[in-house]
């Protein structure tokens, strides 16, 4: 067998695997996570909240489903806040440790965030799924502080106003982007079948 066809098998058995290891690490655990599964936000759409929400340093970010820490590792990075992010995929997690290890004030957590009390976001965020949204909206009603921001990607939550909406300008990456004021945004009569809110003005 020549050296190129041995060095094609290689490269493509490696990738197998890391493929295998990534799906593997979502079936793991989608009996929690459900439809909510790890697929980073794009570094556009990272950056569209950012700029959108601006943070004081001693304010703290927190990110249900931190996925790599980007979100984290990023916010730390513009504003230094303080930041902690839960997270329960394995192959996630490790890679949200790496990312912020050298960063002092970055927190990730293996851990169920549904078991977690988020009240002492300043700004919370989440990118997770559809079906799991009332139920985040009920958590949220029920931890948050009064002030605090919440910013959810792609999916509204069902019963609150956003008082922003950004698309970032990326014709890929342009889904919505929701920005929350707790609790003026919050009106759970408003809870209906259809999740999505005229917005708050
Ligand atoms: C769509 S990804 C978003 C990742 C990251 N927030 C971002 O925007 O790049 C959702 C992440 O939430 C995590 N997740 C879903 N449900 C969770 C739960 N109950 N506890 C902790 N992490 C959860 C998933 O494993 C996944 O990595």
């Amino acid at each position: 067998m020549s050296n190129w066809i041995l060095a094609a098998l290689v490269i493509m058995g490696s990738l197998f695997i890391v493929k295998l290891v990534f799906v593997s690490s979502i079936l793991s655990v989608f009996a929690i996570t459900r439809g909510a599964m790890f697929h980073p936000s794009a570094s556009i759409r990272v950056r569209t909240f950012l700029d959108g929400v601006p943070m004081a340093h001693d304010e703290l970010l927190i990110d249900m489903g931190c996925g790599d820490g980007r979100v984290l590792s990023a916010a730390h990075k513009r504003y230094g806040v303080r930041a902690i992010g839960y997270e329960v995929n394995p192959v996630a997690y490790l890679l949200a440790k790496l990312r912020t290890m050298s960063k002092q004030g970055v927190a990730v957590r293996w851990k169920n965030f549904w078991k977690a009390d988020v009240g002492e976001a300043d700004v919370l965020f989440c990118y997770l799924f559809p079906d799991v949204m009332e139920k985040v909206a009920r958590k949220l009603e029920s931890e948050l502080h009064q002030g605090a921001r919440v910013v959810s990607g792609n999916f509204p939550l069902p019963g609150w106003r956003h008082f922003k909406v950004f698309y970032p300008a990326s014709s890929l990456n342009n889904s919505p982007i929701y920005v929350y004021r707790f609790p003026e945004s919050c009106d759970p009569a408003l809870r209906t079948a259809s999740s999505r809110q005229p917005p708050l003005h």
